[in-house]
């Protein structure tokens, strides 16, 4: 069936296999984003078509024409979500529909064709199904689910391109920062930008994270883990981390982070914070918080904590800020009381150790 909401995938399973043996070597400490399970997702897309050919087949390179679009003009969106597994067995994802809904949205601003959201979430069940035995046990581990979609059309002409390829992967993964939950330290950049009022700031493309590597690539040399970006306009307001949203915590029990103003990616994580807290009854604000105040707010006492969240970092705590003009620590640069409990609700929920009145959690085996 093609053009529809629903497909049909073709199962081929992978011929050879990770053995066991290896593939447990592997996941006994798989960092981020460096180990890969044995099978891909591919569905393509062409107008007038629509989107046909859905497979999960054995991970192997992708040939491509050298003209392909997507290497000249970066037509290309992402997304990044969990599986986890369940203390009976079982297999569950974290609110795969937010990230469906995302995807069509990031695609729409890049001009590309909307994936419906029913096959984004089948690809994800189907490829889950066949790598299950890939899905870590441990505490921090999970399986990270690496949806895409690229302009695969052979054409030099600068235009929305007619042809692209969907596809997952997936990589077991344990703490996305080496230093486990650590303390983080981020680097505010003096010099570049990531994302302007009308441009691509809400969209998960990979365009953005080209742009933000010489900014990454500044903080780690001023020793620090992550960048933190400045709105465009006036280098004044914090908009968020290269990889991650960002809150703070103030003593006066408010949980505040940047509101969404189409510069930031509108995070899932964000979101579920957001509702987490505010059900704590914490103070929840959605507002502009400028670098001087953050500074002002972390030299007075006033701002107790300030954590970073997102699907690969979950929440992280910050414990100090570096800028060209100096440095300063958020409560004396230890994980504080209420991010770490956000941390511990957040991750119970997400692994069914707690209720999930919201119904973010999704069953999948
Ligand atoms: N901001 C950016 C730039 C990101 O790359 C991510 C990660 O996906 C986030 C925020 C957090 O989004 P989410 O919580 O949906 O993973
Ligand atoms: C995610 O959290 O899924 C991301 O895409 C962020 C990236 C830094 C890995």
């Amino acid at each position: 069936m093609s053009g529809g909401d629903k497909l049909d995938f073709e199962i081929r399973p992978n011929p050879a296999p990770v053995s066991a043996t290896d593939r447990a070597a592997l996941l006994v400490n798989p960092g981020f984003g460096r180990v890969f399970t044995d099978h891909m997702v591919t569905v393509r897309y062409a107008d007038g078509k629509g989107w046909y050919d859905a497979r999960v087949e054995a991970r192997a390179p992708i040939p491509m024409d050298p003209a392909s679009a997507v290497l000249h003009y970066a037509q290309e969106i992402f997304e990044g979500l969990k599986a986890y597994r369940t203390a009976d067995g079982g297999v569950t994802m974290f609110r795969p529909d937010a990230n469906a809904a995302r995807f069509v949205a990031s695609a729409q601003r890049m001009a590309m064709p909307a994936l419906p959201p029913e096959v984004f979430i089948d690809s994800l069940h189907k490829l889950i199904e066949v790598d299950r035995e890939w899905i870590p046990t441990g505490a921090d581990g999970s399986l990270y689910l690496r949806p895409f979609m690229f302009a695969s059309e052979v054409f030099l002409g600068v235009r929305p391109a007619n042809e692209y390829l969907y596809m997952v992967i997936a990589s077991p993964v344990g703490a996305y920062f080496s230093g486990g939950v650590k303390p983080v330290t981020v680097w505010v950049s003096p010099d570049y930008t990531r994302a302007a009022p009308g441009g691509t700031g809400a969209a998960k493309c990979g365009g953005n994270y080209a742009a933000s590597l010489a900014a990454q690539a500044e903080a780690i040399e001023a020793g620090c883990d992550q960048v933190v970006f400045l709105d465009a306009v006036e280098r004044r307001f914090v908009d968020e981390l290269g990889g991650m949203n960002v809150f703070f915590v103030y003593d006066d029990d408010t949980v505040v982070t940047p509101p969404l103003t189409g510069t930031i990616l509108p995070g899932i994580t964000r979101d579920a914070v957001l509702t987490l807290a505010g059900a704590a009854g914490h103070r929840v604000e959605e507002r502009p918080v400028t670098f001087a105040d953050w500074q002002a707010d972390a030299a007075s006492g006033r701002l107790r904590e300030v954590f970073a969240c997102g699907t690969a970092a979950v929440i992280t705590p910050i414990g100090g800020v570096r800028f060209p003009d100096g440095e300063f620590l958020i409560g004396g640069g230890e994980p504080g009381r209420v991010t770490m409990a956000l941390r511990q609700q957040l991750v119970d929920i997400q692994r069914g150790k707690a209720d999930d009145p919201q119904g973010w959690v999704r069953r999948v085996l």
